[in-house]
């Protein structure tokens, strides 16, 4: 099969390398999937560069795709054969990922695909719908909440905002430029503040009042802003930090809010959290179909060939939208 590949960590050009591997074939309780599409996450990337040591032969990059099973393994049903498919966390601790021509992988990553989505759509339901689900809706239901988006032109943030809306929150969300503005309101966000250019405090307030959930991209960067914001009970759900500063907590401020610091990390959520985001997401993706949705915003697209430009396009920082492959 034609793959993509790296045996040591290192930046894209000198390390992942596109070619012919062997074919996988499907253990027991797995299911092998023909892929037609696969997303370029941050996290994969990170992975190539360093983040997470290759696991032994070699990794075949990719936590997301989508495409249809062609072969299933014992205990599996063999009636799933043709179904078509997203998947997701299909490299974690697994070497070999979603940029290739087939994976195999336990049945449960592989999620039936609704009808009214591509390849491409489906391989952005992973790791940017589970996380920003997982913010959200860790600590109960939105609806008539006050959600605050950060980052809200980014991928998770992006979705963050449509499935906030799509429950019934008001959103607000935050981002660095006139042309992200435009993208979080398509999303559907009620209130976007430029983060570098105005007091978001002030603007949020004044626009919806207190934030009960916040869903952080920047933890470090944000945690004073968003405390400020919280409302007693509110819930802060942290995704990323950029490092610079280390977060630092305010914890009188906090304290008296009786607030939850939570941490999301989506490839170790607990599997119920998994089982309901995933059956939340196909909820969404029906039921937001009558007012046009969803938006699944491409940055990019590129043929699996390409991976080395596809990894260096997440990389730039400049995008706005998933980076996806198109695979032959
Ligand atoms: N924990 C998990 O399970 C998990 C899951 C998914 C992603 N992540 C991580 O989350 C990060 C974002 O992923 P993504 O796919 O959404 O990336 P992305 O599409 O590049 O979006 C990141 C967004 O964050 C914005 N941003 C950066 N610093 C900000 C700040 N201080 N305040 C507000 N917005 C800020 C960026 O825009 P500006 O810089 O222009 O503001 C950009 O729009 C990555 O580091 C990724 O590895 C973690």
């Amino acid at each position: 099969m034609l793959a993509a590949w790296y045996e040591t960590n290192g930046p894209a050009a000198e390390v992942l390398q596109v070619g012919q591997r062997p074919d996988p074939e499907p253990g027991p309780h797995e299911v092998r999937v023909r892929l037609r599409a696969a997303a370029v996450n941050p996290s994969d990337v990170k992975a190539r560069a360093g983040s997470r040591k290759p696991i032994p032969p070699y990794v075949i990059p990719g936590s997301d795709g989508a495409g249809h099973i062609d072969r299933v393994g014992a205990y599996v049903d063999p009636g799933r054969v043709g179904e078509r498919v997203w998947i997701y966390n299909a490299q974690w601790g697994r070497p070999f990922g979603a940029s290739a021509q087939f994976v195999c992988l336990p049945e449960a990553l592989a999620v039936p695909l609704a009808e009214s989505l591509d390849f491409a759509q489906g391989a952005c339901l992973g790791i940017p719908c589970m996380t920003a689900h997982r913010c959200l809706f860790a600590d109960g239901p939105v609806e008539g909440l006050n959600v605050l988006v950060t980052g809200g032109a980014g991928v998770v943030g992006h979705h963050a905002i449509q499935l906030a809306k799509w429950a019934g929150a008001r959103v607000a969300a935050t981002v660095s430029s006139p042309e992200k503005a435009a993208h979080a309101r398509a999303a559907g966000a009620d209130v976007v503040v430029d983060y570098r250019r105005s007091d978001v405090v002030r603007d949020v307030r004044a626009a919806i009042g207190g934030i009960d959930r916040v869903v952080e991209v920047d933890l470090g960067v944000n945690l004073p802003v968003s405390a400020e914001l919280l409302r007693p009970g509110g819930v802060i759900a942290a995704y990323a930090t950029t490092g610079k500063p280390v977060p630092e907590l305010p914890y009188a401020a906090m304290l008296w809010k009786n607030p939850v610091l939570r941490q999301v990390f989506v490839y170790t959520m607990p599997d119920a959290a998994k089982r309901q985001a995933i059956a939340d997401i196909g909820r969404w993706v029906r039921e937001s179909r009558s007012s046009g949705g969803p938006i699944f915003a491409l940055a990019g697209r590129f043929p699996l060939e390409h991976a080395v430009d596809a990894h260096r396009a997440v990389e730039s920082g400049t995008k706005i939208g998933q980076v996806v492959l198109d695979i032959p």
